[in-house]
């Protein structure tokens, strides 16, 4: 499977393909969908299912279809997923959501698009998944084949109703389902590196963040939707090398707190997960290796 191409590989071309994302308002949808449209062959259709028609706007304008909707709502969902080929399950609430939407909108209505998709006769789901789902870490990079081991300062309802939505879905007989499990994203202006310092300022000196810039995650993504024969599969999505809590204060031009050097990591190899498999089945490279380089070429 190595070297899948960016582009096409749906075997075929001739016909017409229509891919539903959700999540397109969000830091990492609003990064994917320009790429996704962008390197979109003739007959090739990007249709988004967005909660704010205003905010839509931006992507329609670059050719994207538009479904106004919650995913929460059933009817939204069936509309959606109509005439589709393909879904990318962008969307998430993790950002300071109380717990029960976190649920509703991570684990339960990912679960019924996976179900609508079916009943639609989609062919592929991509499920956009988080790291945090191992949980505890191994004393190694986590591969696709750890299991979630609960646990860990990370854990909460988010990790928790993400690996539940990847449970279920990877379950629903002839759904072709692709999990790909992200890890800090960061880069084109997202202010998510800033924002890295609150926790990271709570952390030991040598507690490291395994971070990938947003043109590998939308690289990853367009890989995993793009490749034939990987019904079921999980893949890692990061860059090749975590950074340090003192990095991220470097990085942030911040002072570092002296209490850092005071603290222990409890676990050196939370959330710092293998790229193996991506790299050796889909032909990944990040273009931005670190965050050092992505910083060098101007892409924060
Ligand atoms: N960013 C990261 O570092 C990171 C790391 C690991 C995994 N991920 C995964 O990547 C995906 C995208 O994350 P992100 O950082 O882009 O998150 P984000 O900026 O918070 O965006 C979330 C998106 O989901 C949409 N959404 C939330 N609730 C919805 C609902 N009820 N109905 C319809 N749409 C809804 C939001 O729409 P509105 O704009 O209308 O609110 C927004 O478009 C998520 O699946 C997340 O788990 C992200």
């Amino acid at each position: 499977m190595a070297g899948v191409p960016l582009k096409g590989g749906w075997g075929r071309e001739e016909q017409d393909m229509l891919t539903l994302v959700t999540g397109t308002t969000g830091q990492v949808g609003r990064r994917f969908v320009p790429r996704l449209l962008a390197q979109a062959r003739a007959g090739e259709n990007v249709r988004i299912l967005v909660r704010d028609a205003a905010r839509a706007e931006p992507f329609a304008r670059l050719g994207a279809e538009v479904v106004i909707g919650d995913v929460r709502d059933d009817e939204a969902l069936a509309k959606a997923v109509a005439g589709a080929d393909a879904v990318v399950n962008v969307a998430a609430a993790f950002r300071g959501v109380p717990d029960e939407e976190a649920w509703a909108v991570n684990r339960d209505a990912a679960v019924e698009l996976g179900r609508a998709a079916l009943t639609a006769g989609v062919r592929r789901f991509v499920q956009v998944s988080t790291g945090l789902v191992y949980g505890v870490g191994r004393g190694r990079p986590v591969t696709e084949e750890d299991e979630s081991r609960p646990g860990g300062s990370m854990w909460g309802a988010y990790p928790a109703s993400k690996a539940e939505a990847e449970r279920q879905l990877l379950a629903m007989e002839g759904l072709d389902v692709r999990i790909a499990r992200l890890p800090f994203v960061y880069g084109e202006g997202d202010p998510h590196l800033a924002q890295s310092l609150r926790w990271a300022g709570q952390w030991a000196a040598t507690q490291r963040l395994h971070m990938g810039h947003h043109a590998d995650v939308a690289q990853g993504l367009l890989r995993v939707l793009h490749a034939p024969g990987i019904a079921g599969r999980i893949y890692n999505i990061a860059d090749d090398a975590p950074v340090t809590a003192v990095e991220l204060h470097q990085l942030n031009g911040a002072e570092v707190p002296a209490e850092l050097h005071e603290r222990t990591d409890p676990d050196p190899w939370l959330v710092i997960m293998s790229t193996d498999r991506i790299r050796r089945e889909l032909g990944y490279r990040p273009r931005y290796p670190s965050v050092y380089a992505a910083r060098d070429a101007g892409a924060l």
